[in-house]
């Protein structure tokens, strides 16, 4: 049985400040940090590298909060030990930046971490069926990734309903443009995973923005 968990994304949070800003959003109870690693090269943007998450981690300890690493980079082989090092739970990397899946995923369980696969909005969702039962969660983008605060894509909703009519214990998490106005319509489609950049940190109380969320998807799933 897969449970809502919510996660919101630091890449809204205040950079200047990133270990208090990081600890107040824990205050609001979410179930998971999400953690979006950018290399410039994947994703036309960079946000920061496991040198920053290693120095979060050294003040929000793994008890504290369970770090969900989204790595848009071209080389996902390549951060895998830098990010379990840094103190990163699950490693999810994506589809369009590997012909060895299988090697990656291995790779990424030697290293003590739990596993996603994620793919593009370009990418089509078969791709991912010979794979799901190899990994611990799959992501759907509901937006091109690289930046916070864009407009949610319902039109990738049909990938989720796929996968959950094929998977029905599958951690399926969907990111980008996710607010508790919109996300009935990701729930409804069968995400239990919501990632929420500004929908959670520019929220007027995130708190009941990460609530209302849960409530949502505990109503889907029973
Ligand atoms: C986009 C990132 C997202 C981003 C979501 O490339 O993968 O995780 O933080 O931000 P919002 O919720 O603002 O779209
Ligand atoms: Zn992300």
């Amino acid at each position: 049985m897969v449970e809502p968990i919510i996660a919101p994304s630091i890449l809204s949070g205040d950079f200047g400040n990133l270990v208090e800003d990081t600890k107040r959003m824990l205050k609001n109870n979410p179930d998971w940090l999400h953690v979006d690693i950018m290399d410039g090269h994947f994703v036309p943007n960079i946000s920061f590298g496991p040198m920053v998450v290693k120095a979060l981690r050294s003040e929000v300890p793994k008890e504290e909060a369970y770090f969900d690493c989204h790595m848009m980079v071209s080389n996902p082989l390549q951060w895998i030990e830098p990010m379990a090092d840094a103190g990163g739970q699950s490693y999810t990397f994506h589809y369009e930046a590997t012909d060895e899946p299988l090697k990656v995923i291995e790779a990424i369980r030697k290293a003590g971490m739990k596993v996603g696969i994620s793919i593009k909005p370009g990418t089509p969702v078969d791709v991912l069926f010979p794979l799901a039962d190899k990994v611990d969660m799959v992501l759907i983008m509901t937006v091109e990734p690289g930046f916070g605060g864009q407009s949610f894509m319902p039109d990738m909703m049909p990938k989720v309903e796929e996968l959950r009519a094929k998977f029905p214990n599958l951690n399926i998490e969907v990111d980008g443009g996710l607010t508790q106005h919109n996300i009935d319509v990701a729930a409804g489609a069968g995400a239990n995973v919501v990632v929420a950049g500004t929908g959670v940190y520019k929220a007027d109380d995130p708190a009941k923005a990460i609530a209302d969320m849960r409530s949502c998807i505990a109503s889907h799933l029973h």
